[in-house]
């Protein structure tokens, strides 16, 4: 076994040891009803897709950081991204959606934690979509692009929130369903195409602005579908149940002014290593 992955099963290890939460009442954007559906479904699948969760505050964060999202190039090739966000309070409160982040305790069985700044992300590839047959060509052969099924780092589940239309001509994530379920030993952080085709059925993380996914990207295999014309945009927050925090890397710019009204326990709590 490599150093790598002797660091990796050293960081499962040490996080297997969890802290408990306590449940808090769900705010107004879904009922009892919908909320298990949405539970059932995650803990099954590894991911749910909610269309049009974040419509209101889709269009507030298109406003506020309109510097960011105005000037975006095809030439970019990549991912453009932007941690370390200034981010106003009452729309900081409502994007750290405490149905979502509940619906993560109790997937992970532990209270989730903040793992940085929530980033904001332009996708415009650029390209075709990449197979393993044809990978090896590109200079994301690397994984720098995200482009092959994969698996994130232990314990890292988050949502993004889509902030465009986005359809199945625009660049998107696939998430293998169900994947999460099997241990891929030794050769766990990667799998083919053909792999993924064969043992596995597909979501597509499409849908209408405000549209949200939630995914288990630490143990469930997904990859970007890349598409040449188009780009999406999206708000990434990601956590954990304590590991792998980027505090130094991308604190949030304001949060020491925050007074945090209207934030419930469980999203104080989220916050703990952002502080
Ligand atoms: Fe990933």
């Amino acid at each position: 076994m490599d150093l790598l992955k002797k660091e990796f099963y050293k960081i499962h290890l040490r996080y297997s040891q969890r802290k408990a939460f306590r449940k808090v009442p769900l705010n107004a954007k879904l009922t009892s009803e919908q909320y298990n559906k949405y539970l059932a479904e995650f803990k099954a699948n590894g991911i749910i897709v909610i269309d049009s969760y974040f419509a209101q505050e889709a269009d507030e964060l298109l406003k506020e950081y309109d510097y960011f999202f105005k000037d975006i190039k095809k030439d970019d090739k990549d991912y453009k991204r932007i941690f370390s966000l200034s981010i106003k309070e009452d729309l900081f409160r409502r994007v750290l959606d405490s149905n979502l982040l509940q619906l993560l305790c109790e997937y992970s069985e532990s209270q989730q934690y903040l793992r940085a700044s929530p980033g904001l992300n332009i996708t415009y590839p650029g390209f075709a979509d990449i197979t393993s047959k044809n990978i090896g060509e590109t200079k994301y052969r690397d994984g720098g692009f995200a482009n092959f099924y994969h698996l994130d780092t232990p314990n890292l589940r988050q949502y993004h929130i889509l902030l465009k239309d986005v359809g199945m001509d625009d660049p998107h994530m696939l998430y293998a369903r169900k994947s999460k379920q099997k241990h891929f030993g030794l050769h766990y952080r990667i799998a083919s195409e053909e792999y993924v085709e064969t043992n596995y059925e597909l979501t597509h993380c499409v849908g209408p602005k405000g549209t949200v996914y939630v995914f288990d990207g630490g143990s469930g295999l997904h990859r970007m579908y890349a598409t040449e014309e188009n780009y999406r945009m999206s708000m990434d927050i990601m956590f954990t149940p304590g590991n792998s925090i980027l505090k130094e890397s991308c604190p949030i710019v304001n949060i020491g002014e925050m007074k945090f009204d209207g934030f419930d326990e469980l999203q104080k709590e989220s916050l703990k290593y952002l502080k």
